[in-house]
């Protein structure tokens, strides 16, 4: 199979290309390295690399036409800054409609996209979340952003899957309380938690869900959601084992901030239905696995996506 990747070289699109190269796919990655790294896929001849921006509509259709893929799979976005609507509109709105018509005009046969929980707006109207609650994006210009590239796959007629997401962790993370944890924790600093709980699920078990999406399994919209979320001292605490460290500062427990949610968890109903069970590691492993990652590799961003969320200051 040939799978064109966007943001082959992030969190998510990485550890995908990981799993479709293993089984002797060909992918082609593209990623500007915003949030991305290098040295998250190794060189081989089956991965085709190109530096280079989504937003770039005839480097975009130059590439999906010569590569003719079987699958899209748009991992790529923006949101290192909340107050850089630009950058977020240019890759997310501009990028993802580039990518979203150069699929049908390419007549790629699927489209798997990752959406945010985010687009459910920051007081969603129920707990879990159901898929048919309303997209309510205003919170932020990453959540507006994302929406608006699900919305023009909607339209696209496009045979998509779309995986709505709440928080995805593991090696490569540089985004939300986990890099920021171990940051601070590293060189000694006290770090915040507020009361808010969160589902966090592993990365590799999202790329895997994501691989049975590209081959074919599901239409439409998912979550893919444990269905079960935890304090976010949880996490900390994780943190803390996983380094293993005998002398730390006890976290500052605050409470929830003017934009934090109290719970974000997503209805994972539909998704059990047609993936199955999914095998959801457990937060200790995962955040084990992370650790080791940024020990080896040092820790990029501590992005957040809202203006105040855990751990930061
Ligand atoms: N990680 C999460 O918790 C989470 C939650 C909800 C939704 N999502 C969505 O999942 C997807 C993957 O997230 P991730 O955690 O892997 O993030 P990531 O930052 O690790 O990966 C995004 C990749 O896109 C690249 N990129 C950014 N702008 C680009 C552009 N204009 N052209 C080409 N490449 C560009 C970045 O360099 C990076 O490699 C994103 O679409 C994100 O919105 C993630």
């Amino acid at each position: 199979m040939k799978a064109f990747i966007t943001g082959g070289f992030g969190q998510v699109g990485s550890h995908i290309a990981e799993f479709l190269l293993a089984r002797g796919d060909e992918v082609m990655a593209i990623d500007n390295f915003a949030t991305g790294r290098r040295e998250h896929l190794i060189a081989q001849d089956r991965l085709h690399a190109v530096e280079g921006s989504i937003a770039d509509k005839e480097l975009v259709d130059r590439l999906v036409g010569d590569f003719k893929p079987d699958v899209l799979i748009h991992t790529a976005a923006s949101y290192k800054d909340p107050d850089d609507w630009y950058s977020d509109a240019l890759t997310n709105v501009v990028g993802g409609a580039n990518v979203v018509q150069a699929a049908k005009a390419n007549k790629v046969g699927r489209f798997v996209y990752f959406q945010t929980a985010l687009c459910y707006g920051l007081k969603p109207q129920q707990q879990p979340i159901r898929l048919d609650h309303p997209k309510l994006p205003g919170n932020s210009s990453y959540a507006i952003t994302k929406t608006a590239a699900e919305d023009y796959l909607e339209l696209s007629g496009l045979d998509f899957v779309t995986f709505r997401l709440a928080n995805v962790i593991g090696p490569r993370n540089v985004s939300g309380p986990l890099p920021i944890f171990f940051q601070r924790l590293s060189e000694g600093k006290r770090c915040f938690v507020t009361t808010a709980r969160r589902d966090f699920v592993f990365v590799k078990d999202l790329a895997r869900a994501a691989v049975r999406a590209a081959d074919g399994t599901g239409h439409g919209t998912y979550h893919f959601s444990s269905g079960t979320d935890v304090p976010i001292i949880d996490l900390y605490d994780a943190v803390v084992e996983a380094m293993i460290l005998n002398d730390y500062p006890e976290p500052e427990v605050r409470p929830l901030g003017p934009d934090d949610t109290a719970s974000i968890l997503l209805d994972p109903s539909r998704t059990f239905a047609d993936f199955g069970d999914i095998r959801f590691t457990p937060l200790k492993e995962t955040v084990r696995a992370a650790v080791e990652y940024y020990r080896a590799y040092g820790v990029s961003g501590g992005y957040t996506h809202l203006k105040h969320e855990p751990g930061k200051k």
